[in-house]
């Protein structure tokens, strides 16, 4: 079995962009060769990823250290030597400052005036002035403004947290790809410091890497009970904004190819459908063949929001007799907005489609979730 110590290493087959020109997005579909390795999954389940470190932020750091890259320094996690370029490649967070390396930094620090600044802020009394001071910078930003002497390697390694995998949803079903993982994958960016940053995993897979060259270290990260039902008559609605469209992806290959007789439900969001509908033309064609009813919510075609609960509560008649039919109900995709906001339209639909009380609604909803037929995977 593949896992965090022991990935299997695959390669991109090919990676296309799922937004067309005039998009104020980059989502990308990512197709990874299997090459016939073993390595089991389910729909539903979630790909993790090994990611790297961007070249040019590694090539930074070493210049701070006054380093070439080859020094060996120990991996205190690992127990192990290893040189330092591979390090702060593929095993150090470069991103986020922590105490330890700001620590590090003071100690080092040759300006008076930065020094007692640094001193200061580390104090225990000043955690919200600390927190903010370092909320509007990375790591190589304090390394460029701090003026410190060089500092050996190995010590400023031992202060760096850990690369952590980051997870994604699989957008493909085995069955459908025997040799291949197919992905989804939004190119996360924001500006710090008035400059334009990525996301390391998601940067990793969607620009730096390339492809049939570069390897991703990949492991299965098993997401229980958020899978396909057994029977296939069962029928399935699945909302999927966004990125949160994936598994979907996966679910429909996988019930196309048992051919079962179960309807499927497909809610999608994105910004607009000239530019942002993914896979559009895959879920039309299921459509047009009636084996999948699509309801589509553009959020910024028009001058008022449209959302995918929008399209739920336009069809919550329908939707509320699907449930009652037994229908399985799963969301995916964003946590912090999406994902309350649907749950609270479907609170209003039970309600109102089964005249019951606010209190009940939500005791009807709750008793889904615990009978595993309301799956959540959000992020
Ligand atoms: C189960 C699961 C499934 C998932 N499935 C998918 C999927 O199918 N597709 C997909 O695209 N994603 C998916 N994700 C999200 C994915 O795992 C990553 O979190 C995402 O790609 C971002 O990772 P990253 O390494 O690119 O960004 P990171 O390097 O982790 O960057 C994000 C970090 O940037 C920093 N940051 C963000 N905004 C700002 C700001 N304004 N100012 C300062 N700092 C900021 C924060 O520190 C934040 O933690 C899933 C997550 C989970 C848990
Ligand atoms: N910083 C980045 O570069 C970046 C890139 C990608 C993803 N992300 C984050 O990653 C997560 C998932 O992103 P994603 O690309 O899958 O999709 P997303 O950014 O969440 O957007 C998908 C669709 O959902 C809509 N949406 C926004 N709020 C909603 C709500 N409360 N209820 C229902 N729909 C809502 C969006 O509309 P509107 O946007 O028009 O409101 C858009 O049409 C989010 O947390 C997102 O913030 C960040």
């Amino acid at each position: 079995m593949y896992s965090r110590l022991e990935p299997l290493r695959a390669k991109i087959k090919y990676r296309t962009l799922l937004n067309k020109p005039g998009s104020t997005k980059e989502t990308y579909h990512i197709c990874l060769d299997l090459q016939n390795a073993d390595f089991p999954f389910q729909v539903g389940d979630s790909l993790a990823v090994l990611p790297q470190n961007d070249p040019i932020y590694v090539e930074n750091f070493l210049q701070i250290l006054q380093a070439s890259g080859n020094e060996k320094i120990f991996d205190t996690r690992k127990n192990e030597e290893v040189e330092l370029k591979e390090f702060l490649t593929t095993r150090a967070n470069l991103s986020k400052i922590n105490t330890a390396c700001l620590q590090l930094l003071e100690k080092n620090c040759v300006s008076v005036e930065q020094k007692s600044e640094l001193q200061a802020l580390l104090h225990p009394d000043n955690k919200a002035a600390l927190l903010e001071y370092i909320k509007e910078k990375d790591l190589l930003d304090f390394c460029k403004i701090l003026e410190v002497t060089r500092i050996p390697p190995s010590e400023f390694c031992a202060t760096l947290s850990p690369m952590l995998p980051r997870f994604y949803s699989i957008a493909s079903s085995k069955q459908a790809h025997p040799s291949e993982i197919h992905l989804t994958v939004a190119l996360f960016t924001f500006t710090q410091s008035g400059e334009k940053k990525f996301g390391v995993a998601s940067h990793f897979l969607c620009k730096l890497s390339k492809e049939n060259a570069t390897e991703i270290p990949i492991y299965i990260q098993k997401n229980h009970g958020f899978t396909l039902p057994e029977d296939h008559e069962t029928h399935i609605i699945m909302v999927g904004p966004g990125t949160g469209i994936a598994p979907f992806r996966a679910f429909l290959q996988e019930r196309i190819h048992h051919n079962a007789p179960g309807k499927n439900w497909l809610f999608f969001g994105e910004r607009n459908r000239q530019f942002d509908f993914f896979y559009e033309e895959y879920f039309q064609e299921l459509a047009q063949k009636e084996k999948l009813r699509l309801d589509a919510a553009f959020s910024r075609d028009q001058g008022s929001k449209v959302y995918v609960q929008h399209k739920m509560y336009e069809n919550r008649k329908e939707l509320w007799s699907w449930i009652q039919e037994g229908a399985l109900l799963y969301v995916c995709g964003d946590a912090s907005r999406m994902a309350k906001d649907v749950e609270a339209t479907l609170h209003r639909i039970i309600q109102e489609e089964g005249n019951l009380s606010e209190e009940h609604a939500i005791a009807y909803l709750k008793a889904l979730r615990k009978q595993k037929k309301y799956l959540l995977d959000v992020y």
